[in-house]
């Protein structure tokens, strides 16, 4: 819950809202035949998952008369069906079926209502936001190859409803003071900061002593588009975070996160491991107060030591310059 603890003009309801692959649900929330209202984006659209198992997703109100897609409708095979006259849809957004008509009109079977991108990767279902409906740019991450040969083991998942903006949540990992600041991190995380396209990399690379001796700790962190980034911790355990941040509006946000391990730790191992996931759930539990709280700094005042937040934002910008997309047509 966030509560009001300003009335400041904190700066976010007026910055847009990204483009890009956002999670909307976890695999498991939508079983098939479901049907849910999804409210993101500052706006608001409906996801099925067929008997196929397939997910798909249209705008809310249907065209025929108004009815709310997400209310009362039912999925008829793939397709969803309106609860009002009972008018059926694919997931292009096309009329498959009305069943108190000779004919469906040609002009009816496509396009007749707009449709969302969907996908699902490592049981995340995600649709690509686009303010023209422009489509797809990139692909959405998958989770790096486990070690070994073997499948990564589903730890923990969790999730938050925070009171900013997207864009500030994922600049906090860029924000190098604040480590020793919120989370009593010694040192600041120096590392390097390189940006590929859609892409913003950062790796650290630590020497550290352990029982066993001296080793290298490893933090690599890929985040793809403004709404997904994977991050890896390899040291004595090997820990996978997988971050989604969905824009609710732009004052408000929602962030999940599923965390894997490797399989077949010992105990001692998994003790490190559930201690590494415990911290970093207890530093975004440190940040969650400051950013229900902040102001946007549009210019913020740098200085030496404050981390790449300048570069990040430069390449931030990228995903809001969509003024030249156009509509994808099917
Ligand atoms: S309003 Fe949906 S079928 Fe008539
Ligand atoms: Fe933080």
């Amino acid at each position: 819950m966030t509560a009001q603890t300003t009335v400041l003009d904190r700066g976010y309801a007026d910055m847009p809202i990204p483009f890009g692959w956002f999670a909307i649900a976890l695999s498991h929330e939508l079983s098939a035949g479901e049907i849910r209202t999804m409210r993101y984006f500052g706006t608001e659209f409906v996801a099925w998952r067929g008997e196929d198992g397939v997910v798909r997703a249209v705008d809310p109100v249907c065209p025929h008369l108004g009815a709310h897609l997400g209310v009362n409708s039912t999925v008829i095979g793939n397709d969803l069906r309106c609860a009002f006259h009972h008018w059926s849809f694919n997931g292009e957004g096309g009329v498959t079926d009305i069943p108190y008509t000779r004919l469906v009109p040609p002009r009816l079977r496509r396009n007749c209502l707009p449709a969302w991108p969907v996908t699902e990767a490592d049981g995340v279902i995600f649709v690509w936001y686009h303010p023209n409906r422009a489509a797809p740019k990139w692909e959405v991450a998958r989770l790096p190859e486990c070690p070994d040969g073997g499948e990564w083991v589903l730890a923990e998942t969790h999730e938050w409803v925070i009171g900013i903006h997207c864009q500030e949540i994922t600049e906090n990992g860029q924000d190098h003071a604040h480590f020793g600041a919120v989370h009593g991190v010694p040192k600041a995380p120096a590392g390097k900061f390189t940006v590929d396209g859609w892409v913003r990399h950062n790796r650290i690379v630590a020497e550290m002593n352990t029982p066993r001796g001296p080793m290298t700790g490893i933090i690599d962190v890929r985040a793809t588009g403004p709404g997904q980034s994977i991050g890896e911790y390899i040291d004595v355990t090997h820990v996978v975070q997988s971050q989604q941040v969905t824009p609710i509006d732009s004052e408000h946000t929602h962030l999940r996160w599923q965390m894997y391990h490797i399989p077949g730790l010992s105990d001692g191992r998994l003790r490190v491991t559930k201690a590494r996931m415990r911290d970093l759930v207890r530093q975004v539990n440190e940040d969650i107060p400051i950013w229900n709280a902040k102001v946007y700094m549009q210019q913020p005042l740098l200085v030496e030591g404050d981390g790449p937040m300048l570069a990040y934002r430069e390449q931030y910008q990228r995903y809001y310059q969509y003024e030249d997309d156009t509509a994808e047509v099917a």
